[in-house]
């Protein structure tokens, strides 16, 4: 069954606590968490702070992901705040393999992200090293954004790319999931679907949850 992670970006975050047991109640499998440092990409989200502070809120798994430079200096700090995984951009680390065993040294699940124009390849070497691949079907930086269709082919390639390793990592989509685009993301091959803005600008969360599940397996 495929996992649906609302992404807090679009949730108030005058009243984070009670957005996260809000779809947690209504049947979300991962919480989603977008760093952004406002130079990788221009925009400016949260710290390791809010990280730790939702930690107790949930018994979810936080799923980290870290649009910053220099991700290694910060990977410590997310990780004693409670992340379950963390992912980094393949864009961002010209050290990619170290990153990664820094983040498996502190015993947290590692993925690497691919922005849309960055090829699967980009995966070659390190895919035997991760759990997780996380697929960018918008340019990062803000919820909202409509789903980039061309990346669909990129999610058929990494699947065929981890069954022919015989791998055990998961496959993730991020950006302009709703229920129009999610079946396209799992007859592709995605097992866990981020969704901000079609899970939190939505009244009902738990409906928006169950309309995506729904989606993506009808
Ligand atoms: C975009 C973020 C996404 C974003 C998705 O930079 O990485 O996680 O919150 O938002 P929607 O689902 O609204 O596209
Ligand atoms: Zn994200």
């Amino acid at each position: 069954m495929v996992k649906i992670a609302p992404s807090i970006l679009s949730a108030n975050f005058a009243k984070l606590g009670e957005e996260i047991k809000e779809v947690e109640t209504g049947g979300a499998d991962w919480i989603h968490v977008d760093v952004m440092d406002g130079h990788f990409v221009p925009n400016i989200t949260i710290g390791p702070l809010i990280v730790e502070a939702v930690r107790p809120v949930t018994t979810l798994p936080l799923d980290v992901h870290l649009m910053i430079e220099n991700p290694d200096l910060y990977i410590e700090a997310f990780a004693k705040a409670g992340a379950d995984y963390i992912t980094v951009h393949a864009e961002a680390c010209p050290h990619l393999h170290r990153t990664i065993q820094l983040i498996r040294s502190f015993g947290v699940k590692p993925g690497v992200v691919l922005n849309p124009a960055t090829p699967a390849s980009a995966l070659e070497y390190i895919i035997e090293d991760i759990d997780l691949v996380l697929l960018m079907t918008v340019n990062p930086g803000f919820g909202g954004q409509s789903f980039i269709h061309s990346v669909v082919p990129k999610i058929q390639e990494v699947k065929q790319m981890i069954t022919e390793k015989g791998l055990d990592v998961l496959i993730e989509i991020d950006g302009g999931v709703n229920t129009e685009t999610a079946k396209l993301c799992t007859d592709a091959g995605a097992d866990v679907l981020v969704a901000g803005s079609a899970v939190y600008n939505k009244a009902d969360r738990k409906q928006a949850i169950t309309d995506i599940r729904l989606s993506a397996t009808m």
